[in-house]
């Protein structure tokens, strides 16, 4: 028998998905970009084995289908599976703790707690815990840092393969400005990172991420051999933080006197390039703006958390629009939600504080394909069409009184839509499939 939370597929398994179905094929940030070209009506997805064979109208029936039950969600709207390219699985337990910017949340609140995690089973537990509250609320990837224990990775990937979903980690390396338990040392993050890598990388769905925290927790040693890990292993994708406050910036000034800006700090170590995913990037300078264009960086907006820390406002018009790749992240534990509904609505209100008005199409795109480039797994997530994952989720448009009022005086799906994108939570995710298993169903514990 086949246990539908533990893959791995049985060969020839086929699923029929049914339900309104929003995909993107082009960039609604494109200066050309036609929504009238987006049809959003109700479609039939084929999956076989995981994959997408073919979306048809509704009701298309195929022969190589027959006797295949139809799960048919009427007129909920099916989208790609959020794709959050930015947390913490470890500060989970620890998510809205109250009062502090960020070099004191993170002495204070996160460091403590991600002690914690040289424990395998503290690791698995929250591993666990992190993962089921992101699938019930539609998110079927996610790029995390783990802690600096290998234990913390091993969980994680474990954790994920379970499910058998698409994420990416990394063991989160410092060597300097963190509490002795916390530390690692220039060759223990070069060799646990690589036999991490090793292990991990491309087993399943599992991609592994070398990740330097930020360059104030590492030594120019680290870095460099960071660097030099990832010149080896160039298919892998490098995370780290990037210009998210202030004070951090000043701090990072002091550290590396030679050092044109913060971007600097990464380049001269071989940590900057095309698979470098640079977290918050709020404070750019003018030169690292252009740098990170002509590398063609990406970077992770991670707006509940730049609020709910005091970060600043991304500006989304100027780098969404230009070569710089844009994903969207809930940074828990900084963030505050782990909805990307909430995240969305978050980085609409931003843009708002800006000057901008993101169209619900953009929002959907950032959370789904945007981040989903970000990471280079668009080739197989981020968007619904034939030969991608059939990670989905299914999204009721009318699950509070308060948005359904809305909701359904609406004059386009945009206007339906778009109250869900403010206002909904988790009451709003009918199913989330991950390779075509239905692997959370709302009201189903
Ligand atoms: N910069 C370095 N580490 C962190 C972290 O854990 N969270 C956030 N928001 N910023 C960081
Ligand atoms: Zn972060």
């Amino acid at each position: 028998t086949h246990d539908p939370l533990n893959g791995p597929q049985m060969s020839n398994d086929k699923k029929i998905i049914e339900g309104r179905v929003l995909s993107f094929d082009k960039n609604p940030f494109d200066k050309d970009f036609d929504l009238s070209s987006l049809k959003i009506q109700r479609k039939r997805i084929f999956v076989i084995d995981g994959i997408i064979n073919g979306i048809e109208e509704a009701n298309f029936n195929r022969s190589d289908f027959n006797n295949i039950e139809v799960m048919d969600y009427g007129e909920h709207l099916i989208s790609a599976g959020f794709v959050d390219a930015h947390v913490h699985y470890p500060q989970t337990a620890i998510i809205s703790s109250w009062g502090k910017r960020l070099i004191d949340w993170l002495n204070v609140y996160t460091f403590p707690e991600e002690m914690k995690f040289n424990d395998l089973n503290y690791a698995s537990e929250i591993a666990n815990r992190y993962l089921n509250f992101s699938l019930s609320s539609g998110t079927t990837t996610v790029a995390s840092y783990c802690t600096i224990h290998p234990e913390s990775v091993n969980a994680f990937f474990e954790a994920a393969a379970a499910y058998n979903m698409c994420v990416v980690a990394g063991k989160t390396c410092m060597d300097r400005n963190a509490p002795e338990g916390l530390c690692d040392t220039t060759k223990s993050a070069y060799d646990d990172s690589k036999a991490l890598l090793e292990a991990w990388h491309k087993k399943g769905r599992a991609h592994y991420a070398i990740t330097p925290r930020f360059s104030p927790t590492s030594t120019p040693d680290q870095l460099s051999a960071l660097g030099a890990l990832w010149a080896e292993y160039p298919d892998c994708l490098m995370q780290t933080h990037l210009s998210e406050q202030v004070d951090e910036i000043d701090w990072v000034r002091k550290l590396f006197p030679k050092a044109r800006d913060y971007l600097d700090t990464y380049e001269t170590f071989g940590l900057l390039g095309t698979r470098g995913v640079y977290g918050h990037a709020i404070h750019l300078e003018a030169r690292e703006i252009d740098r990170l264009n002509e590398v063609g960086a990406s970077l992770i907006h991670c707006p509940t958390s730049n609020t709910f820390i005091g970060s600043g406002l991304f500006d989304i018009a100027r780098l969404a629009s230009r070569s710089t790749k844009v994903g969207l992240a809930t940074d828990i534990g900084g963030g505050s939600s782990f909805s990307m509904l909430r995240t969305m609505a978050c980085a609409y209100e931003i843009a708002q504080l800006r000057g901008i008005a993101l169209h619900p199409a953009q929002l959907m795109w950032l959370a789904t394909q945007g981040s989903a480039k970000a990471l280079h797994l668009d080739d197989q997530i981020g968007s619904l069409t034939a030969g991608m994952a059939a990670d989905l989720v299914v999204l009721d448009l009318s699950s509070t009184p308060a948005i359904s009022q809305r909701s359904t005086r609406a004059n386009d799906i945009w206007e339906e839509l778009f109250p869900t994108i403010m206002m909904g939570d988790d009451r709003a995710i009918v199913a989330t499939h991950v390779a075509g298993e239905k692997v959370y169903q709302r009201g189903v514990i």
